[in-house]
């Protein structure tokens, strides 16, 4: 059974990939991840409350100012929701679902300033709770055109370069969001996933907005999910998250499931695709969990490769300082004369 798999495959392959980050292996050594990445307002943030059920900041503009990791543990039923920001030296524990928002927009605030300018630095979002897939989701700041006020000119170049940087490792899954109503073959995003992963291997289309599709340009759309326009050897999934409306009209999370498989249900294009098991968020998840285990399978022998090349780079490198400092006083002495005079030979061998 699909519990059963998921027990005996899907949780040792991602309980290793966690043990190996909190050892703080990624400062040295890239581990797989999936990074959400598409142009401004393309949905990237609302495909991600989506999953994890927590509401994220969202809506018009530049919102996402920070790379931000979200770290999504699923616990069994009665252990209840935790979470966790971490930033700079900063590590805050959230008790209600409902602060998360605020936290993430304080934590842009004091990394990127106040405004709309944007930075490199990570904010690390941790959330354990019964509701939430097995993954670790990196959100980034959606590609922008134009600079706004108060940005600098460079802004499209600054964010570009900073999404090439989780797109170029080989260990990173792209999702690349797409709204319906935009023309595919345009989209900045994808080009820049084909640019770094030409067949498509290690990305993934999400097609967002369906309800809000051009009249008439429906079955374009299905043939794009069905791989048949721009072709991604992973292909495409389809889904509808709560427009702007309602969040206004305080439709919560889960209704907003519902919502999104009537919707599917009832309509005269795309309910082939939510039979064919291409549509819905739950089915992303459940897609995305085993392409990311797929995927750690595929890594793990260049993982073991680079954690080899580093221990050996490591021995290499204590060898260099010898047996260290010796004990008694007179031989410490000759010891720190020897270590000057070798610190001196390699000053005047590199100054001439
Ligand atoms: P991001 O900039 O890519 O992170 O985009 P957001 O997730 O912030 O979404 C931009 C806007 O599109 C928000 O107002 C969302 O409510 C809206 N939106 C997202 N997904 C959908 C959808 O499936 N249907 C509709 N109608 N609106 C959506
Ligand atoms: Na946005
Ligand atoms: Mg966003």
């Amino acid at each position: 059974t699909l519990n059963q798999h998921y027990e005996e495959k899907v949780r040792p392959c991602i309980d290793l990939i966690d043990s190996l980050r909190s050892l703080g292996v990624e400062k040295d050594l890239a581990l797989p991840a999936i990074a959400v990445i598409g142009d401004q307002s393309s949905g990237k943030s609302s495909v991600l409350e989506a999953l994890s059920g927590v509401a994220l900041p969202r809506g018009s503009g530049i919102v996402t100012r920070c790379p931000l990791e979200l770290k999504m543990k699923r616990l069994k039923e009665e252990e209840g929701w935790h979470g966790r920001i971490s930033y700079n030296d900063r590590n805050v524990e959230i008790d209600d679902p409902d602060d998360v928002e605020k936290m993430i927009r304080e934590a842009q605030d004091e990394m990127a300033g106040v405004g709309v300018g944007i930075s490199d630095d990570l904010i690390s979002l941790e959330i354990s709770s019964p509701g939430v897939p097995d993954l670790t989701l990196i959100d980034l700041p959606g590609i922008a055109r134009v600079a706004v006020k108060g940005q600098p000119e460079n802004i499209g170049d600054q964010i570009k370069r900073l999404i090439s940087k989780f797109i170029r490792k080989q260990e990173t899954i792209n999702l690349v969001v797409v709204p319906c109503n935009v023309d595919i073959a345009t989209t900045e995003a994808l080009q820049m996933a084909q640019g770094e992963d030409p067949d498509g291997e290690r990305t993934l289309g999400i097609l967002t907005k369906p309800d809000l599709v051009d009249k008439g340009t429906e079955e374009t759309v299905v043939d794009i999910v069905h791989n048949e326009v721009i072709h991604l050897t992973k292909g495409y999934m389809i889904v509808k998250c709560r427009g702007q409306k309602e969040i206004k009209d305080k439709v919560s999370l889960s209704e907003a499931t519902y919502k999104e498989k009537a919707f599917f249900q009832d309509h005269i294009h795309f309910s082939t695709l939510l039979e064919e098991g291409f549509a819905t968020i739950p089915k992303l998840a459940e897609k995305l969990t085993l392409e990311l285990v797929h995927h750690i399978e595929k890594t793990l022998p260049r993982l073991e490769q680079q954690i080899e090349a580093k221990l050996e780079e490591t021995h290499a490198e204590l060898d260099k300082y010898g047996d260290g400092p010796p004990q008694d006083p007179s031989a410490r002495m000759y010891f720190l004369i020897d270590k000057v005079t070798a610190f001196t030979h390699d000053v005047i061998n590199l100054t001439i």
